[in-house]
């Protein structure tokens, strides 16, 4: 059994009349500890299925088993723990509390097994920035912190939308580093969303979906380093 098992998952959303398929029968395995790109255009489905990884929507049918836990059938308190105790998430935008520090919004996440911030901090670069507020830091410090608050709380496996979709290719590729070093040194399942198909030779895994259905899965043996990718 795979760590994370998407099975024949479709989503259809409404709106008033209009129904929109935007997965169609999406199956796709991915293993304990490993790092993976899910990419594909603008409208693919990207998002649709980084909501339905994270608990926050449920597939029409089809089912998504993550350790053996079926998700899609858990309810509320026990979908609120199991998201809790879990799962990592880092948006494309807006992860942070303006109003509040660095170092504030990472202790906002709930704290599995006592990491240590200080120690999170110093391995993100952050140290300087931890008493700055979210609204004076740059947009990749912003992604930083939403980043060190996922890992923070120690989950099973962390997931990030577009977490280079608003930076340049020299942040993009630090913010990469990061996140290829979490799943590389720190065991952990890393699952990336992104548009930018020029990333995909980084991940151990490429799922590529094109109008809601499932173009490719790719294994690259060999994975790249981040500094060797043309971006
Ligand atoms: N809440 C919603 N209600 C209705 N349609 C939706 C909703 N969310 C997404 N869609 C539609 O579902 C399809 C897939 O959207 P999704 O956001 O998953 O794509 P994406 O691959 O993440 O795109 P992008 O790269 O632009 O973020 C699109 O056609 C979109 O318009
Ligand atoms: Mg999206």
């Amino acid at each position: 059994m795979a760590y994370i098992e998407f099975k024949n998952v479709c989503k259809e959303y409404e709106t008033g009349i209009i129904k929109q398929k935007a997965l169609k029968k999406i199956n796709f395995e991915i293993q304990d500890g490993e790092f993976v790109i899910i990419t594909g255009p603008s409208g693919a489905g990207k998002t649709t299925i980084f909501n339905i990884l994270s608990g926050i929507d449920i597939p029409t049918s089809g089912n998504v088993l993550i350790d053996g836990v079926k998700i899609n059938d858990l309810k509320g308190r026990n979908l609120l723990k199991y998201k809790r105790e879990n799962i990592g998430l880092v948006f494309e935008k807006d992860n942070l509390i303006e109003n509040l520090t660095a170092k504030e919004n990472i202790e906002l996440s709930f704290n599995n097994s006592k990491q240590d911030l200080t120690w999170i901090l110093k391995k993100f670069n952050l140290t300087n920035k931890k008493d700055n507020f979210a609204s004076q830091l740059s947009i990749k410090e912003n992604q930083k912190i939403a980043i060190a608050r996922a890992f923070f709380k120690n989950p099973k496996f962390i997931l990030c939308d577009e977490p280079t979709g608003k930076l340049n290719s020299k942040d993009g590729k630090q913010i990469l580093k990061l996140l290829k070093e979490i799943s590389n040194k720190e065991n952990k399942t890393v699952i990336i969303t992104t548009y930018n198909d020029n990333i995909s030779p980084i991940a151990n895994k490429v799922i590529k979906i094109k109008d809601g259905y499932l173009e490719s899965v790719k294994i690259n043996k060999k994975p790249l380093d981040v500094g060797d990718l043309k971006w």
